[in-house]
């Protein structure tokens, strides 16, 4: 289902919206939210919210969606500089064991991928990913040509997201490797909120809507998942 917002203001609060009334139905969901520029509007009203005590995520858990193979905390930029430093660490009672998430300096990349599935299986799948779409379409680091029937995984990025990701940091890194959950258990997310906003993503919105799923551009895979909402504001979502 698609749903236009008028700016990327309102279309924030009804992702919080969704948020909130999940979490009152189901004080422990695991949530999902995707690094990146999209989600930032998000966390902003969701932190707002907690403070006023509308939103208690005392006894939720989180994950990550995905990390820049090679990179900690202490990168500005990497996904989990960009969760901890405007989300996590701003929200009230937070449990630091509740968040698990990837360890793009890992030596071992197998065994933190297991890890990640092994958290999200023992919760009982995703309850609610908020997920932003690349200029490639890609979900997470599930990059076009990607395998629709895996977890989490190491991938070879893409030249688009190689291009892209300067936008992200203030020095040159010379990154080729994303770690991420795979379409897999995307795809079985109880609710699956793809959000896209400004005009630089109206085309690639324009094709996700349009195209059957196809692995080639990963976001319309997702239309084979009964719980999907696409979310635009006017201007990403100018050409549908
Ligand atoms: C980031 C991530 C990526 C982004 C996508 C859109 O954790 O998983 O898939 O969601 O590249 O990026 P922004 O939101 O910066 O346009």
């Amino acid at each position: 289902m698609l749903k236009k917002f008028q700016n990327d203001e309102t279309l924030a609060e009804a992702v919080s919206d969704q948020i909130e009334s999940l979490l009152q139905k189901k004080p422990d969901a695991l949530i999902c939210i995707a690094g990146g520029e999209t989600p930032l509007k998000t966390m902003a009203e969701l932190v707002r919210r907690n403070k006023k005590g509308k939103i208690d995520f005392s006894k939720a858990y989180f994950v990550g969606l995905d990390e820049w193979v090679g990179l900690g905390r202490e990168t500005k930029g990497s996904c989990r500089q960009t969760l901890y430093d405007y989300f996590y660490d701003q929200l009230d009672n937070v449990q630091p064991d509740h968040i698990c998430f990837f360890d793009g300096k890992a030596s071992d990349l197998d065994t933190e991928c297991k890890r990640i599935d092994t958290f999200i299986e023992e919760r009982g799948g995703i309850d609610f990913i908020l997920l932003g779409v690349g200029m490639n379409g890609h979900i997470g680091f599930n990059e076009p040509g990607v395998p629709v029937d895996v977890n989490a995984h190491v991938v070879d990025l893409d030249d688009v997201t190689k291009k892209v990701m300067s936008k992200y940091f203030d020095q040159d890194l010379p990154l080729t490797n994303g770690i991420s959950l795979g379409m897999k258990q995307i795809e079985q997310a109880k609710e699956i909120v793809v959000a896209a906003t400004g005009a630089k993503k109206a085309e690639i919105i324009e094709r996700t809507i349009q195209s059957e799923p196809t692995t080639e551009i990963p976001a319309t895979l997702l239309k084979n998942a009964p719980n999907t909402q696409f979310f635009v504001d006017q201007e990403a979502g100018a050409r549908v």
